[in-house]
């Protein structure tokens, strides 16, 4: 088979790249190793930048979005028992943000994908990309006991932080930096009335809780917990108990709780991969860059890079203009890293960190009361949270 674009990865990085491609008659297949419900089952990002949601409409895959996705001026941090408003809308000149469920988005990008007849192969085993650093790059991936062979003009590596790309690039080439937090985040989706309207970060001395929501009949809560616990450790009851205890006693006093109906652990993670071009394979999204959740930057960080090189496949097969391919990797790294200071630093000023003493919770207190005291504080907060240009 031969295809222009043979991208790696069927989540929302890969399915959007591979959607706005084909709307510009550029040739794609999307390889996936697991099945649609595996990848749909999947409960991550909620919230989205306005950026994203442009590129969501720009591939014809936004009408739902707007449609049942909120637009969120604002969202508090809780802190010694009191509750801070971050005005997202006056701080950043007029910006906000879209709280819409990963899950749902890459349910639209796979109707969208099938509409328009789009390749995209599920329980592709053993994808393996070749010839990188030739003018005839190959994939290949097995089908049952078949190999079957992909040629194509470039590969994009979209498979997330697990997947097969960025190993396939010579260790003496790529740079990794990295930093694990000695804590996860244990999340629990249920079908109860958010306790807030607006999302509620939450800073406590027995360590981080967040309450979030994907509509206003669900519920996304969050606390952190030691790397050592486990799922089948935490029963509701023990969630919602310890939640409680991290929230301001009149919001504690307001939460409506109810069966979980997912409930999981991610680990939390800072990680680069450098550079995110090696010869025709180009990384994209989680394949090149982690975040930890905390300033939900993680799928708006994929968002740019989708941006980047949509544009400049476009180039190179409209005009023949390379430029974009070879400036993507300076440029993708530069907003890259941006979100990963905002994160590291979000994550920072909010969470308990087991080795930190009176010093370093002296220094979170003295962070927040900044903050909440200077305008030009929470216009870098605004502006980082709701989105950097692309
Ligand atoms: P992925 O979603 O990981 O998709 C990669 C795909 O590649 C997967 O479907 C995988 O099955 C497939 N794959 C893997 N290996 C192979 C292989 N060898 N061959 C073929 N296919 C393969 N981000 C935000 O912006 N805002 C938020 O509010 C936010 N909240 C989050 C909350 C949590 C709890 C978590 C865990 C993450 C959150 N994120 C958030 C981050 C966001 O979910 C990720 O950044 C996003 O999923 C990245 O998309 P991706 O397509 O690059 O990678
Ligand atoms: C969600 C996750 C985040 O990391 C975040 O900062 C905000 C919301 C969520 O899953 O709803």
């Amino acid at each position: 088979m031969k295809v222009q674009v043979c991208i790696i990865g069927g989540g929302p990085s890969g399915l959007l790249l591979s959607q706005l491609l084909h709307l510009k008659g550029i040739d794609t297949i999307v390889l996936e190793k697991h099945s649609r419900e595996h990848v749909l089952a999947r409960i991550r990002a909620g919230v989205l930048e306005h950026g994203f949601a442009a590129l969501m409409r720009e591939a014809r895959c936004g009408e739902r979005m707007d449609r049942e996705g909120e637009i969120h001026e604002g969202f508090f941090i809780a802190h010694d028992g009191v509750m801070d408003r971050v005005d997202l809308h006056k701080h950043s000149g007029g910006s906000s943000v879209v709280v819409y469920g990963q899950t749902e988005l890459t349910r639209d990008l796979y109707e969208a994908r099938d509409r328009m007849d789009g390749k995209v192969v599920h329980d592709a085993a053993d994808v393996t990309p070749h010839d990188l650093k030739s003018d005839a790059p190959y994939v290949t991936y097995r089908d049952g006991d078949r190999i079957v062979r992909v040629d194509c003009d470039f590969v994009i590596g979209a498979d997330g932080f697990h997947g097969v790309s960025r190993k396939s690039i010579p260790k003496e080439i790529l740079r990794e930096h990295e930093r694990v937090y000695p804590f996860g985040w244990l999340g629990v989706l249920s079908r109860t009335k958010p306790v807030s309207p607006e999302l509620i970060y939450s800073r406590h001395e027995r360590g981080f809780a967040l309450c979030s929501l994907r509509s206003q009949v669900l519920s996304r809560y969050y606390i952190q917990v030691p790397l050592t616990d486990k799922v089948e450790d935490w029963s509701d009851e023990a969630f919602w108990d310890e939640l409680k205890r991290r929230l301001p006693a009149d919001v504690a006093a307001s939460l409506i709780t109810g069966p979980s109906i997912e409930k999981s652990i991610a680990p939390l993670r800072s990680f680069v991969a450098e550079p995110m071009r090696y010869g025709r394979l180009f990384l994209a999204g989680d394949a090149a860059h982690i975040v930890p959740p905390t300033g939900a930057r993680g799928l708006n960080s994929a968002a740019s890079d989708i941006y980047y090189l949509y544009h400049a496949m476009v180039d190179h097969y409209e005009k023949g203009d390379d430029s974009g391919l070879d400036d993507y990797s300076r440029k993708a790294l530069a907003r890259v890293w941006k979100a990963q200071r905002f994160s590291w630093w979000m994550t920072t000023m909010l969470h308990r960190f087991p080795d930190s003493g009176s010093y370093e919770a002296k220094l979170q207190e003295t962070e927040l009361e900044y903050l909440f005291s200077s305008e030009k504080a929470l216009g870098s907060l605004a502006e980082n949270y709701v989105g950097l240009p692309f």
